[in-house]
């Protein structure tokens, strides 16, 4: 699929096309300022799915209620990261936050529903598309905004974390993956697409 933005507005940065960060970014905005600003909104729908999927946990999954209880508190530090970074830069909130709530909280409640085979899909579906872009982020903006970079190294080792722990409740990988996979990793490849350009 071709760029289509205008040139303008056009930012292309890194070595290899295919692994550059394509923003549009808006009159005096940098690209670290953007990227701490979809961050901030994809940790808040993160906090959504963990709240709705905790709701159910203690119904469909009560031994994960403690596991989810600690990534929840995580994302919450992840939020408030990102959120003085932009304040700090004197940058509102992303316009997709909203709707990254919306979708986070019905994404955790369907899967929150679905049982702790599906709450542990999930995560490893988001985390593996949000660990790829964060460490194009850092790659990315280590030269140019060493700030940005270390709040995004900091948030890295608790993805992966995330990632490690809920891909260790998928052995043997069993249906979930399959079903939840490709439509988690779709909607949030799509939602940072969307924030980088909105
Ligand atoms: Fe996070
Ligand atoms: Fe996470």
């Amino acid at each position: 699929m071709g760029r289509r933005e205008s040139p303008a507005k056009h930012y292309e940065g890194g070595l290899d096309a295919d692994m550059a960060l394509t923003a549009r970014l808006q009159r005096g905005e940098t690209l670290g300022d953007r990227v701490m600003k979809v961050d901030h909104a994809g940790e808040h729908g993160a906090i959504c799915i963990y709240r709705a999927q905790l709701w159910f946990a203690r119904w469909r999954a009560p031994d994960m209620v403690g596991e989810l209880s600690g990534f929840l508190a995580h994302e919450l530090r992840h939020r408030a990261l990102f959120g003085a970074e932009l304040g700090r830069r004197g940058r509102r909130r992303c316009r997709s936050y909203h709707l990254c709530g919306l979708g986070g909280f019905a994404l955790g409640a369907v899967t929150g529903l679905l049982g702790r085979r599906a709450i542990a899909a999930t995560t490893v579906a988001i985390e593996t598309v949000v660990l790829r872009h964060m460490h194009e982020q850092v790659a990315e903006l280590s030269a140019t905004d060493p700030a940005a970079a270390a709040t995004l190294r900091d948030v890295i080792a608790d993805e992966q974390e995330h990632h490690d722990i809920s891909d260790r409740r998928l052995t043997p990988p069993g249906l979930w993956p399959k079903l939840i996979n490709p439509v988690v990793a779709g909607s949030t490849e799509a939602v940072i697409w969307l924030g980088m350009r909105l």
